[in-house]
């Protein structure tokens, strides 16, 4: 893949996978992530991969990594975004402190890393823009036992709606953006999952078991690359069936 592509979330789990995938198939990649130790220990060093010490709640870091992937690797075609935060908490333990830190993160900050991306693609008039949503928004999450809970979902639930703004505003200028779903996933983010929590949650799943980081990887490639070039504003889901369950 010819392509320059910004990975956030890239130190661990999904981001990390498509950060490996996309380097194995010809990419320029720029891997961003707040855990930059994690960044240099999980990814190797290559003249095509550029770390980024960088958080997306932060409107600065968006525009400044926008400026350090063009400088080093002159141009921009793509975002993969995958860098969020969990919040497990049920409804009654919710504060609405904690519940606005996590839709600062991941909507406010998803909202600024793609509108950073989107100024410097409109300058080409092409790129395309991978968010990520959840299978949560699907079915609802109550949290507890480590499992997704209301800020968590309701803010996969903006990130959705958000693909499908920006789609509609950034199509005529050339730039594609869509959305992928995963279903629960073998990644640090899921370590708190209680082991019962698993069993329960893998049986209503009529593949019968969790994702690996590079099955979800596989789909955000897609997206990015020109195979989808007439698809935007879709919402792919890569979830085992878990949609259909009971
Ligand atoms: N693992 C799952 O079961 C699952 C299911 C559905 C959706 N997702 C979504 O997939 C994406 C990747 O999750 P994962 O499972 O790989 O999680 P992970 O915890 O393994 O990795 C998340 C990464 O995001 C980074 N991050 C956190 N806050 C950030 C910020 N403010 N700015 C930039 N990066 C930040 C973290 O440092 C970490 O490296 C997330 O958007 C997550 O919500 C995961």
């Amino acid at each position: 893949m010819r392509k320059t592509v910004i990975v956030t979330g890239a130190a661990s789990g999904i981001g990390l996978a498509c950060t490996k995938l996309l380097h194995e198939r010809g990419a320029k990649v720029v891997a961003f992530d707040p855990q930059f130790e994690k960044l240099n220990q999980n990814i190797p060093s290559s003249d095509n991969i550029s770390k980024y010490k960088g958080d997306v709640t932060s409107e600065n870091d968006c525009i400044d990594v926008i400026h350090h992937t063009t400088t080093h690797f002159g141009s921009l075609d793509g975002l993969i975004h995958c860098g969020a935060a969990h919040s497990s908490l049920r409804w009654n333990e919710l504060e609405p402190e904690e519940m606005n830190r996590i839709l600062n993160i991941n909507v406010t900050g998803t909202f600024q890393i793609a509108r950073a991306a989107a100024n410097e693609m409109t300058k080409s008039e092409k790129g395309s823009i991978v968010l990520t949503t959840s299978a949560s928004i699907l079915f609802g999450v109550t949290g507890g036992n480590g499992q997704g809970g209301p800020a968590y979902a309701s803010s996969k639930g903006g990130v959705l709606a958000l693909t499908r703004c920006l789609a509609r505003s950034l199509g005529p200028k050339g730039i594609r953006v869509n959305a992928v779903s995963p279903g629960i996933t073998n990644t640090p983010m899921i370590a708190h999952y209680t082991e019962e929590k698993k069993q329960t949650m893998k049986e209503r799943f009529p593949l019968g078991r969790f994702a690996e980081p590079k099955e979800i990887a596989e789909g955000a490639l897609f997206l990015i690359s020109d195979a989808a070039s007439f698809m935007t504003g879709e919402n792919m889901h890569i979830n085992g069936g878990s949609n259909f369950g009971s």
